[in-house]
């Protein structure tokens, strides 16, 4: 009877053992095969969702204010230099990078093998971002070379004025660096005297800079006249800059700059009105054009593709103004998501 019920007992355990053990191995291998099969799945539905510029950090992870990159190919005798010395006072404090980018003999294109360099770096130098990147170049488009594009601001000035202002600060210097000595110092000719003397200084031909700026790295964007460079530069213009200002309204470029992208911008209104460096630098012993002398520039073809320019930009950032309180001039705008569907 004992040797009986230990028979069955043991049996009875054995049969138990086996069951647990085979379900066991029933579940294991399932969730080897879930396992096995998870990451494919998931592999295949993060493909499709990630932006193929960002794979590395995935556009969710893209911290756009971090990443920042503003380029601000100044223009000569604009009035850049106050704006940019307000960057360098405030990039401690907004913890941004300010780079000045320096090109052999201040050419304004760059060489081919210059043009990957740049942007490459720029791209990926993860250290310097945020930044600010200024200096005297042309336009250069970013989407020739695979990579994602840097926004691009910049400032226009009546032409005539950056001409004249032009003129002055190669004879006499600015009270930015008053003891620099100037390419042409020691010259007392008026500008007057200069276009009555038709000499190669005050040529409107000088005057072609802000449209070849705007138009780019391509050799028609040089010749001075051509027509294209002029609608190259408007496209560009609309198309390729987040912010073109205008000199003789620094504030209120200043303040779109500030309420667009505070990442950087912050506090740059307030330093503006209330430090000196709104007026830092201006040209000594500048002496404004007689009205013959306007009147002669004005008969020049390059002068009025210049001016043409200049009030296509005025005219477009004069828009942007508009549109910010649009349309009771008083209340900022707004916008929201509703009708959001399905619930
Ligand atoms: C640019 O670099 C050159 C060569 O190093 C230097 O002589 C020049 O002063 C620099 N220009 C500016 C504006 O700093
Ligand atoms: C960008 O260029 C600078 C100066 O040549 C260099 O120090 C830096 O390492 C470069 N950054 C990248 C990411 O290539
Ligand atoms: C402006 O500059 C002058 C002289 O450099 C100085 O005396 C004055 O305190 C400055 N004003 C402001 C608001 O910084």
């Amino acid at each position: 009877m004992y040797r009986k019920i230990t028979i069955k007992y043991w049996f009875f355990l054995a049969i138990i053992c086996l069951v647990t053990c085979a379900s066991y191995w029933l579940l294991w291998s399932e969730v080897r095969l879930e396992s096995a099969i998870k990451p494919l799945n998931k592999l295949s539905r993060s493909s499709t969702s990630v932006d193929p510029h960002n794979s590395l950090t995935g556009v969710d992870f893209f911290d756009y204010d971090e990443q920042l990159v503003v380029l601000y190919n100044r223009v000569p005798k604009t009035g850049s230099t106050s704006f940019v010395n307000i960057a360098y006072d405030l990039c401690k404090k907004n913890k941004f990078h300010v780079l000045h980018i320096n090109v052999t003999a201040n050419m304004h294109v760059l060489s081919l093998p210059n043009q990957i360099t740049f942007v490459r770096n720029i791209t990926k130098w993860h250290q310097m971002k945020p930044a600010l990147y200024h200096g005297h170049m042309a336009f250069l488009d970013f989407s020739k070379f695979q990579i994602s594009k840097p926004i691009y601001i910049n400032i226009v000035r009546k032409p005539l004025d950056r001409l004249v202002s032009y003129y002055y600060f190669l004879r006499y210097g600015d009270n930015y660096r008053p003891n620099l000595i100037r390419k042409k110092a020691g010259n007392k000719i008026t500008f007057d005297e200069c276009v009555e003397l038709k000499q190669a200084d005050c040529d409107p031909k000088n005057m072609w800079l802000q449209i070849p700026f705007f138009c780019g790295q391509a050799a028609e964007c040089w010749e001075p006249g051509s027509k294209w460079a002029l609608e190259q530069a408007k496209r560009n213009l609309v198309n390729e800059y987040f912010l073109v200002g205008v000199t003789e309204q620094m504030d209120n470029f200043i303040d779109l700059l500030e309420r667009s992208l505070p990442r950087i911008f912050q506090g740059f209104r307030e330093y503006y009105q209330h430090s000196n460096k709104s007026h830092l630098r201006q040209t000594t012993s500048k002496i404004p054009p007689r009205e013959e002398t306007i009147g002669e520039i004005m008969k020049s073809k390059i002068w009025q593709m210049e001016d043409e320019l200049y009030k296509f930009a005025l005219m477009q950032f004069e828009f942007n103004k508009r549109k910010l309180t649009v349309p009771d001039n008083k209340h900022l705008q707004k916008f929201m998501y509703e009708k959001i569907r399905p619930k």
